[in-house]
């Protein structure tokens, strides 16, 4: 390998249909893969370079992580992503998720898409303190991943147990559906939030009860999409919106854009870990929703689903 040789690999971002928080607790969650990609390019250097400037894995704990699990050192990295940091589209795991596939690219090992999910969440896991490998699954797989849901149908991927939690992650079947995504343009950090629905769940039965409630209700969605039923796979999506704004996870901006899109859209709610970040909305009039996105103070774009995950490129 020459020192100029360079190996790139990317993943693409996620939102989480139904299921976030609740899905740290082991519950049921599902998660869809989308046409932004983050993209890691990496090359040898003398020293470990980010983005042209020396590395600081301080302010950056998931490339930190991601080094050390692959004994990389003296790595230049260059990134390049369509995703906006901290908007709950899973920007850190594809990062975590396209690095460690260019590093094992880079040194001829064998690309495993299980180990690099779990290197991945085990990133997400050390930097947020507490993290479910949903993000990290649906990054690294592509296309639609659901987690510990039974009656799914399609064929397990990988599983993990950690911190007294286990998730089997499936594949799901993804039908054509139009979703808009609107960020608030408002970044917030995925631990913080984290923390607080735990601090909350421990000390409130409350609670508890609605961690279980959300995921109850995603199976329900889950089979709603398998029957192609979005009416009733939308009405879910709006209650799980109630219920993670009971747990304290949204916020004015995120209310608004939801309610505003709600006119032209089968259901909407926050998506990821919430506290501003993003929101998407299951149309069939996805200008219009755009429409009202902006209006509203949001930043909205058209995804598709049904993308490919981690790639060398
Ligand atoms: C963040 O995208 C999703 C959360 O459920 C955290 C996690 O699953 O690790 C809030």
């Amino acid at each position: 390998m020459s020192q100029d040789e360079i190996f790139t690999a990317s993943s693409p971002g996620k939102f989480i249909l139904l299921g976030e928080h609740s899905v740290v607790y082991g519950k049921p969650a599902v998660a869809l893969a989308i046409n932004r990609r983050f993209r890691c390019t990496v090359q040898k250097s003398p020293v470990d370079m980010l983005n042209g400037l020396p590395l600081d894995t301080g302010i950056h704990p998931h490339i930190g992580y991601i080094l050390k699990k692959n004994n990389a050192s003296g790595v230049s990295i260059q990134t390049d992503s369509e995703l906006p940091s901290s908007s709950g589209l899973g920007s850190s795991a594809a990062l975590s998720s396209s690095l460690s596939a260019a590093l094992k690219n880079m040194k001829g090992s064998e690309i495993d898409r299980r180990v690099i999910a779990d290197e991945a969440f085990n990133a997400e896991y050390e930097a947020q303190g507490r993290a479910s490998p949903m993000d990290a699954s649906c990054c690294t797989f592509g296309k639609g991943i659901a987690i510990n849901c039974p009656d799914s149908k399609g064929k397990e991927v990988w599983a993990v147990s950690k911190g007294g939690n286990s998730w089997r992650m499936s594949e799901v079947a993804v039908p054509d559906m139009t979703f808009v995504v609107g960020y608030t343009g408002i970044k917030a950090r995925t631990g913080p939030l984290v923390e607080k629905v735990r601090k909350y769940k421990e000390h409130n039965r409350f609670a508890s009860d609605i961690v279980d409630e959300i995921g109850k209700i995603t199976l329900d969605g889950v089979d709603a999409m398998a029957h192609g039923n979005l009416e009733e796979l939308g009405d879910i999506m709006t209650q799980d919106h109630k219920l993670l704004s009971i747990l304290g996870v949204s916020c004015n901006e995120l209310n608004k854009l939801v309610k505003a899109s709600l006119d032209y859209s089968y259901g909407a709610k926050l998506t990821g870990s919430g506290g501003g970040g993003s929101m998407i909305a299951l149309t069939d009039e996805p200008k219009k929703v755009c429409e009202a996105i902006l209006l509203h103070g949001g930043l909205p774009f058209i995804v598709k689903t049904g993308v490919p995950g981690v790639t060398v490129e």
